[in-house]
């Protein structure tokens, strides 16, 4: 994944945690080439989503004060990508193979890209 100035919303940290999400699908991109995912989807799941959680309420603070219009609606999107997340963790626990990490991967990657271009666009400045 490729940081694009067209994902900018202008405002330095929501931008600075959007690349570090970027960075740690980067992680797993490199763990999936490297052919060593299986070692490291866990971590890097728990990782992607400790920092998600973390961005998504800064977004959430900024876009009540902000009064950006549809914030039930986006908090939704927040939580069901949470969802996502734990539902894979406990896939993988199951099962752990090479073709999950992979699908998971490539879910992950476009729903960052397309919510950050569908939906957090919409609070840019
Ligand atoms: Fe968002
Ligand atoms: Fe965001």
């Amino acid at each position: 994944m490729k940081w694009q100035d067209q994902y900018s919303v202008n405002h330095p940290l929501m931008d600075q945690q959007h690349k570090q999400l970027f960075e740690i699908l980067n992680q797993l991109e490199g763990h999936i080439l490297k052919e060593e995912a299986l070692d490291y989807f866990l971590e890097t799941l728990e990782q992607l989503s400790d920092f998600a959680w973390e961005h998504f309420k800064a977004e959430e603070t900024i876009l009540e004060e902000l009064k950006i219009e549809g914030l039930q609606d986006h908090m939704d999107k927040h939580q069901s990508f949470k969802k996502k997340i734990m539902a894979m963790t406990q896939s993988f626990f199951k099962q752990p193979d090479l073709k999950q990490v992979e699908e998971a991967y490539s879910f992950l990657s476009h729903w960052l890209v397309d919510h950050i271009l569908e939906e957090d666009m919409k609070y840019k400045m």
